[in-house]
């Protein structure tokens, strides 16, 4: 994979999947995503397919899982490989098989904000023996695993988690289901908070899917003509935290002047339709430390404001406060 390969990649991603294309020369290609899923559009990838196409990175956004048996289908067919990128998803199942396992390799985060978390570090997955052997020798600046003689036979990187970290990784692992669970829990109390509320769209968990929600988002649909950051700024008054939804790769600074950005531009009308309407809440226990109790009080909080209908039409259609300037919309 080097110059002149294209990888598919979906509009709407934290930047480190399409960046991970981007180290190896090759082209990020920002295919659309399914407005309900929010995760790849397989039409989309279908368009986006050309001979130069090497790979397709599907992305389970915020815990969500795209169509997967037709995504495995169309990179078959096509002889292209497909990675997963399931760093947001540990533990969320399509068709009863885990996020992850669904490529060649299947890619998880343990960053901070996650559902499980080292700290920082993720995990590689892959039922490929050949491949795992290779990328012990990338990860480790080209030594062969239980190699002590410093003959590195290779200029590779660096991606090794540390042994305390992957300590702190096993006992989140033994956890998996009970830290699932919460991030379940907390995602049915914002949609009882917001049943009330016409026009807003939260996670999609379509049949035969298990959503883990590392993010619960909310969707404001645009027949309201309300701005998202007036949402933002109220649910703020409440003390409920929002950042905004992924803003599509092709119109991030770090992309300016691709031409592959200027196609996305042009016709991913779902990344950006979603991208100006939705809202990420981070968990309450991403500020300070939540017990259940907090987590009802925070949602009686939407509650109370939803029943009082503060986001009816007719609420005027303007941004109340702009976001604070240099805010990490990544950060938690
Ligand atoms: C979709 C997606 N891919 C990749 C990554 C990269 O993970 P890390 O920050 O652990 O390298 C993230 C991190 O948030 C992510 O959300």
């Amino acid at each position: 994979m080097g110059p002149g390969d294209e990888v598919i990649v979906p509009d709407v991603t934290w930047i480190a999947t399409a960046a991970a294309v981007k180290y190896v020369g090759a082209t990020p290609v920002f295919a659309d995503v399914d407005p309900t899923t929010w995760c790849l559009s397989v039409d989309s990838v279908g368009r986006c397919l050309t001979p130069r196409t090497r790979a397709i990175i599907p992305v389970d956004l915020y815990g969500g899982m795209p169509d997967y048996d037709a995504l495995c289908a169309l990179a078959r067919s096509r002889k292209v490989a497909l990675v997963e990128d399931a760093a947001e998803a540990v533990g969320s199942r399509y068709r009863g098989h885990a996020a992850g396992t669904f490529g060649t390799f299947g890619c998880f985060s343990f960053h901070g904000s996650k559902t499980m978390t080292t700290g920082e570090g993720g995990m590689l997955i892959t039922t490929n023996e050949a491949l795992h052997r290779r990328v012990q020798v990338l990860r480790d600046h080209g030594r062969a695993p239980g190699d002590f003689s410093f003959q590195n036979g290779e200029v590779a990187q660096k991606y090794k988690m540390s042994a305390l970290q992957a300590a702190l990784g096993l006992a989140q692992l033994e956890r998996l289901g009970e830290l699932v669970a919460h991030r379940r829990a907390l995602f049915a109390a914002y949609r009882e908070a917001f049943a009330g509320c016409e026009g807003l769209t939260l996670n999609a968990e379509p049949e035969g899917t298990l959503n883990s929600y590392w993010m619960v988002t909310l969707v404001l649909h645009p027949r309201w003509g309300i701005e998202k950051s007036l949402l933002q700024t109220r649910l703020d008054e409440r003390g409920i935290a929002t950042r905004p939804f992924f803003h599509p790769l092709s119109s991030l600074p770090a992309f300016a002047g691709e031409l592959e950005a200027h196609r996305a531009r042009e016709r991913n009308a779902v990344a950006y339709g979603l991208s100006r309407a939705a809202s990420t809440c981070p968990p309450p226990a991403a500020s300070r430390p939540t017990t259940r109790a907090t987590s009802r009080r925070r949602c009686a909080r939407c509650s109370s404001w939803a029943a009082r209908g503060a986001l009816r039409e007719g609420e005027p259609a303007s941004v109340v406060a702009p976001r604070p300037a240099g805010a990490d919309p990544h950060s938690l």
